[in-house]
């Protein structure tokens, strides 16, 4: 039986109850995190907790632990947890109070976490590729918080399984932002490029890692607007995020992307993070 955390207790998930009020449950009013986890080791904790506290200010809510109590409290739930790799969840709401749309005042956050066996992504998505759908990106203006009001992500997800993809591809106004749950690297003419950071897409942690090992391994990386032509000429496109690590899209709309085969910098990138994975 699974051990999560909730206000203050380790109990069987079974037994965590919420309030029907908790603004998480009425409104999405709340921010989250997903933190992969090798071998019973957090990777990149600092920045997921970094990026929790951004969300946190961004939605106007304080942290209500300093950070080692974040650390202890992943440290005990990672080891409760039987597996090695596992996902580990946290979610933070404004908390349970009567229903209206403005802040309540003196409520206690509602802090939620938990931790389980991470999947990998299936052996043959990295061998030979996935299919990725386009969409509209419909969401709103503040998509570099990880909030759980994930409604939009949840409608364009859909879309991309309904129609056997794996991911749905945003493109807001022409230009690249990111995928359903997913960010998104294109290669083209050889440089690894990634839509710039702003308001209009999550700023990966996955993403900004292979970044980094593409840089430290003589690949040429630029952050640029990446635009639907380029896109769709691309030689390679690639989704990374903490639970599906890097995934090659091979198929876009039912279009070959470049050979129609994983790409050779996605197997380069792949074996380099999975090499940083259990440092
Ligand atoms: N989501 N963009 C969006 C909209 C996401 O939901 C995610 C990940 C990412 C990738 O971020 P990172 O590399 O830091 O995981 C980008 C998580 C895994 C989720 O919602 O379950």
């Amino acid at each position: 039986m699974s051990l999560v955390y909730l206000n203050g207790q380790f109990l069987p998930l079974e037994e965590a109850r919420i309030s029907v009020t908790d603004r998480g449950f009425m409104f999405g009013d709340g921010v989250y995190e997903v933190i992969p986890v090798y071998k019973r080791r957090p990777l990149a904790l600092e920045q997921h907790l970094d990026r929790l506290n951004q969300s946190l200010s961004g939605i106007r809510m304080d942290n209500p632990l300093p950070r080692d109590s974040w650390r202890s409290l992943i440290a005990e739930l990672v080891q409760r947890e039987p597996s090695d790799d596992q996902s580990l969840y946290i979610q933070l709401t404004r908390g349970a109070a009567p229903r209206d749309h403005a802040f309540p005042q003196d409520v206690m956050p509602t802090l939620f976490a938990m931790a389980k066996p991470l999947v990998p992504p299936p052996a043959r998505w990295l061998q030979e590729g996935v299919l990725a759908i386009t969409h509209p990106d419909f969401r709103w203006l503040q998509c570099h918080l990880k909030t759980t009001a994930l409604l939009a992500n949840v409608m364009l997800r859909q879309k991309a399984v309904d129609q056997g993809a794996a991911e749905c591809i945003l493109l807001r106004d022409g230009y690249l932002t990111e995928g359903a749950a997913s960010n998104v690297l294109v290669v083209v003419d050889g440089v690894l490029l990634s839509p710039p950071g702003n308001h209009l897409l999550l700023s990966g942690i996955t993403l900004s890692l292979v970044m980094e090992l593409a840089r430290q391994h003589g690949v040429p990386t630029e952050e640029r607007p990446v635009t639907e032509s380029v896109l769709r000429c691309a030689e390679e496109i690639m989704l990374t995020s903490s639970v599906r690590e890097i995934i090659p899209v091979t198929r876009l709309d039912n279009q070959p992307v470049g050979s129609g085969k994983p790409g050779p910098l996605f197997s380069r990138l792949l074996s380099l993070y999975q090499g940083v994975k259990h440092t």
